[in-house]
């Protein structure tokens, strides 16, 4: 599901040549109108894990708009992302179940041990963090699901175990 945003960040990232490349593969599947202006940009994203600035400025050339427009569009939904993500991306439950069975504070220790706050991807491109209205799994509340996987039941003491165990 897509869902509008509620803040803005602009950290745009560039492309390299092999990625440019790969990103003239993807254009020509589509037709240059702004129809396809989102299903492009999940292309894209798809490809890249993220919305890279020349990317989008290639896009709109494709299209014949004005950059700022892919902008809009990439800002505006909150599914797009706009810069790399980490490996392991860790969605916190935000959602009224999770909240009363404590998720605010397994969000906090989050915030805590990898020093980073919701939207924001650890220095050393480990973990992005991110947090979601509801994952539909309330009778496990509080909730969290790193890439695939969820974990539900949380408490504070079980976070430095789930961020200790080894990619699966
Ligand atoms: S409220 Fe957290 S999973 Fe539904």
């Amino acid at each position: 599901m897509i869902s509008c945003r509620n803040t803005i960040r602009l950290t745009l990232v560039p492309v390299t040549n092999k990625s440019r490349e790969q990103l003239g593969k993807i254009l020509p599947a589509y037709s240059a109108d702004m129809g396809s202006l989102l299903p492009i940009l999940e292309a894209v994203q798809q490809r890249f894990g993220y919305l890279p600035e020349e990317a989008m400025d290639e896009v709109a050339r494709f299209l014949g708009i004005a950059n700022s427009t892919v902008y809009s569009v990439a800002t505006f939904y909150a599914h797009f992302r706009l810069a790399p993500t980490g490996k392991r991306i860790i969605r916190v439950c935000r959602g009224t179940a999770c909240h009363v069975r404590g998720g605010a504070r397994i969000l906090r220790e989050l915030e805590k041990r990898l020093g980073i706050k919701p939207g924001g991807t650890t220095a050393d491109g480990e973990y992005t963090l991110e947090t979601i209205a509801c994952f539909g799994s309330c009778a496990l509340a509080p909730v969290m699901v790193i890439n695939d996987r969820v974990y539900g039941r949380l408490t504070t003491g079980k976070i430095s175990q789930i961020l200790d165990e080894p990619e699966d």
